[in-house]
């Protein structure tokens, strides 16, 4: 018998690419589907990118991409996870938590020790549902023409492998933020 797609399970897939368009299919055309545009800032594309269909639609993304990142003066590597997205009408039924989870599969695949994510205050408690823990102190990102700003959004980490511990000191994104 063909399976109803619309009743079948909903399954990450990964996504060859994202564009505008992708976007706009899962959040509407809306200026600032983010609620992220008072801070000004300048953003990176994802480089990898994981999605949910639902009946021949995109409803739902997660994008990753490795970053440099010092933190109390050693250079390392972070997963940023960026462009977190759920179509409106989809949105309270666990599709965030099924992109991101399936995302953070794959960042456990590319060598950094912690996933970060930068989110609105009113997002943390939905991302410590998913198991990031918010980080309490400022961190510093680059914006075009070499300057340094405090990022003024919530910054979230999650550990990719069991034994990873965040380290001390301060923190600064040696690239734009994602
Ligand atoms: C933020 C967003 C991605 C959430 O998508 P969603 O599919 O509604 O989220 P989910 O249903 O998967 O919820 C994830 C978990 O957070 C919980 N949650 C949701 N809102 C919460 C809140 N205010 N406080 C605590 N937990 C909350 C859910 O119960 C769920 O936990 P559970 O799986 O244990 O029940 C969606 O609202 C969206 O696309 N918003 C617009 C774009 C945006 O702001 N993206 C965020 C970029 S950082």
């Amino acid at each position: 018998m063909p399976e109803n797609p619309s009743s079948a399970a909903p399954t990450v897939v990964r996504l060859p690419r994202y564009t505008k368009a992708n976007q706009e299919e899962i959040l509407g055309g809306g200026d600032d589907p983010f609620g992220v545009a008072r801070t000004g800032l300048t953003w990176l594309p994802k480089e990898e990118h994981f999605g949910i269909r639902h009946e021949d639609r995109l409803v739902a993304h997660a994008g990753l991409l490795r970053l440099p990142v010092a933190i109390g003066g050693a250079t390392t590597e972070v997963v940023g996870v960026g462009g977190v997205a759920v179509a409106p009408d989809m949105q309270g039924q666990g599709l965030a938590r099924l992109v991101v989870t399936a995302a953070l599969e794959h960042a456990r695949t590319m060598g950094p020790q912690h996933a970060l994510l930068f989110c609105r205050s009113p997002l943390v408690p939905l991302y410590q549902r998913l198991g990031w823990h918010p980080l309490d102190k400022d961190v510093l990102v680059e914006q075009p023409e070499g300057r340094l700003v405090t990022m003024p959004l919530r910054t979230m980490v999650t550990p990719l492998r069991d034994d990873a511990h965040w380290p001390s000191g301060p923190i600064r994104l040696l690239s734009l933020p994602m």
